[in-house]
């Protein structure tokens, strides 16, 4: 196929527990692709364990992070977009909306560890959007766990079926390396921090005694056997099962020695998915199509008092984007010009004249925009697909000064469009609850509304477990349920409402007494019969 500007765009996230390597893995790839110099240029970008509690500190992170919050290079004729996803927990629901904006994931697992909480709950959003996955098995030259074990770990747990597409030689100190069964050739392992190319030997036959030359006769049997097993347990390799969201190919490796990322970049960008087309509130929209769309995935509003802009982060869908030129604000039915439209490449910023669909567009925002938000060339649609999840803290927002109320609802509101926090009216006693995925988001919010609306509050802990966004086909049941949970609903910004359940128990009691109400996680689903079936599936308790 000959490439043009939308084929050959790879725009895609990294995705891990902390700490399995995704800010190394980043970095090897944006080493190859030139887009850096140096190992260590995009550490800043990591929040780091121990600011857990200062959340200026990790402000002043995240600040430093917007410029590295797409990486785009240029690689063998492809156009690569990474869109970092922050590791902290506390701050999953800006990875679950930036995933949103991806066309397929790479999945880092660290090979001591496996399976993480983080990985369950990042692998859940994936699957809800069909997100082709890559997985790359992180830290071979530690002694982790057995690789088939490892694999089978992934299938149980993450509702994936694997397939190695190359095969660890050894582990920890006795790693030799990796058998590439895709390439079919050697790639031997030697620990090394900058050298950015291996030793790679070409063996189409693994019977070859080649392969005993170079590994040993011991390590070379254990091979044959181990990959006779490959062979005849696991599907063969195809490109349509994995961009169908299918099938994960796997890779070792070890990031921080530069091993199996240059294998797993070129065959990423071989296989990865080009943007595809996007539904919308009327239609599909093909990505090539000659109109510009694009939706807003992310809102990054700088805290520091003296520089008090916010940056929209626009995905482009279809069409041109051109500096200059006049879009339409499908929400605000409202023609907008931007003059100073920004690419992100590694630690810089600069302005450009255009993007193409895959590309991420920083535009700067006086308060126009909400997350979600779609522009086009004229025509009027929303993009779907960019769902709100239901939170996992509950607080009550009180009002600590009665002159100052005006301003608390203006500030909670826009924080909630920001994304920041998701706000939920409940009628009975017009309580305003605040919904977050992690602790740190309060101290945000409290912080925020003080400093930039002079508004004073309390936030007060309430026994809620999760928020349900519902429907069903029996409108009697629904208003039955409506009125007999009332002191339990809440509406959302939209207007939708959602039960707020205290507990797994009264979820199930809900469940059970109200059998034609379809509960849902999100507040985006395809259809009633889109049932989240269990709460067991979002890896929560
Ligand atoms: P994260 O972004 O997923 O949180 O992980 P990050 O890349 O920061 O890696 C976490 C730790 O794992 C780092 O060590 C990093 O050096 C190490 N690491 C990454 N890849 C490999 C690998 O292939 N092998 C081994 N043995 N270690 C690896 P740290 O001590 O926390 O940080 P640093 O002092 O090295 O920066």
């Amino acid at each position: 196929m000959k490439h043009n500007e939308l084929t050959r765009r790879r725009t895609f996230g990294i995705i891990s527990h902390p700490d399995a390597g995704k800010t190394t893995l980043t970095e090897k790839l944006l080493l190859f692709g030139g887009a850096i110099h140096t190992a260590g240029a995009v550490k800043s970008n990591k929040i780091t364990k121990t600011a857990t509690s200062d959340f200026m500190e990790i402000e002043k992170q995240r600040g430093i992070s917007v410029a590295t919050s797409v990486m785009g290079f240029e690689y063998k004729g492809y156009k690569v977009n990474i869109l970092d996803t922050p590791g902290h927990k506390d701050f999953a629901e800006d990875t679950y909306r930036t995933l949103t904006a991806v066309d397929s994931v790479i999945l880092v697992i660290d090979c001591v560890k496996g399976v993480e909480e983080q990985t369950r709950k990042l692998m859940n959003v994936c699957r809800m959007r069909s997100i082709p996955v890559i997985v790359f098995i992180n830290k071979m030259d530690r002694e982790g766990r057995d690789p088939f074990e490892l694999l089978d770990e992934l299938e149980r747990e993450l509702g994936i079926h694997t397939r190695p597409l190359t095969w660890p030689i050894g582990i920890g100190v006795r790693f030799q390396g990796v058998y590439n069964l895709f390439e079919k050739q050697l790639e031997l392992f030697s620990p090394n921090k900058t050298r950015i190319s291996d030793d790679i030997v070409a063996i189409d036959d693994i019977a070859s005694p080649l392969l005993d030359e170079h590994i040993g006769a011991d390590s070379a049997a254990k091979l044959r056997e181990e990959i006779g097993i490959i062979e005849g347990v696991y599907e063969q390799f195809n490109e349509e099962h994995y961009r169908e969201a299918y099938l994960a190919p796997v890779f070792f490796g070890s990031a921080i020695n530069n091993f199996g990322v240059k294998e797993l970049l070129d065959t990423f960008v071989k296989i990865a998915p080009f943007p595809q087309p996007r539904e919308t509130s009327i239609r599909k929209v093909d990505p090539a199509e000659s109109s510009f769309s694009g939706f807003i995935f992310k809102i990054h509003a700088n805290l520091d008092p003296n520089h008090r802009d916010r940056i929209a982060f626009c995905r482009v869908c279809s069409g041109k984007f051109e500096r200059n030129k006049y879009y339409y604000h499908t929400r605000l039915e409202k023609e907008l010009r931007f003059a100073t439209p920004t690419s992100f490449m590694a630690n810089e910023k600069s302005i450009i004249d255009e993007a193409w669909p895959g590309d991420v567009v920083g535009l700067y925002d006086t308060g126009y925009f909400k997350i979600g938000d779609t522009l086009t060339e004229g025509e009027q649609f929303v993009f779907k697909g960019i769902p709100r999840f239901s939170p996992e803290i509950f607080r009550q927002l009180i009002n600590r000064n009665p002159f100052k109320a005006k301003q608390l609802d203006k500030g909670i509101r826009q924080l909630s469009d920001e994304g920041v926090a998701q706000l939920f009216l409940r009628q009975q006693g017009n309580v305003k609850i605040v919904g977050t995925v992690g602790e740190m988001q309060f101290e945000v919010i409290k912080f925020r509304l003080l400093h930039e609306y002079g508004a004073e509050c309390d936030l007060q802990s309430l026994n809620i477990y999760k928020a349900f966004w519902f429907t069903s086909v029996n409108k009697e049941q629904f208003e039955r349920f409506l009125s007999f949970q009332n002191p339990h609903i809440a509406y959302d910004k939209d207007d939708h409402p959602v039960f707020l359940a205290e507990g797994t128990w009264s979820f199930h009691t809900a469940q059970e007494m109200f059998p034609d109400i379809v509960f849902h996680l999100t507040s985006e689903f395809k259809h009633d019969t889109d049932i989240v079936q269990s709460i067991g599936q979002w890896g929560t308790s």
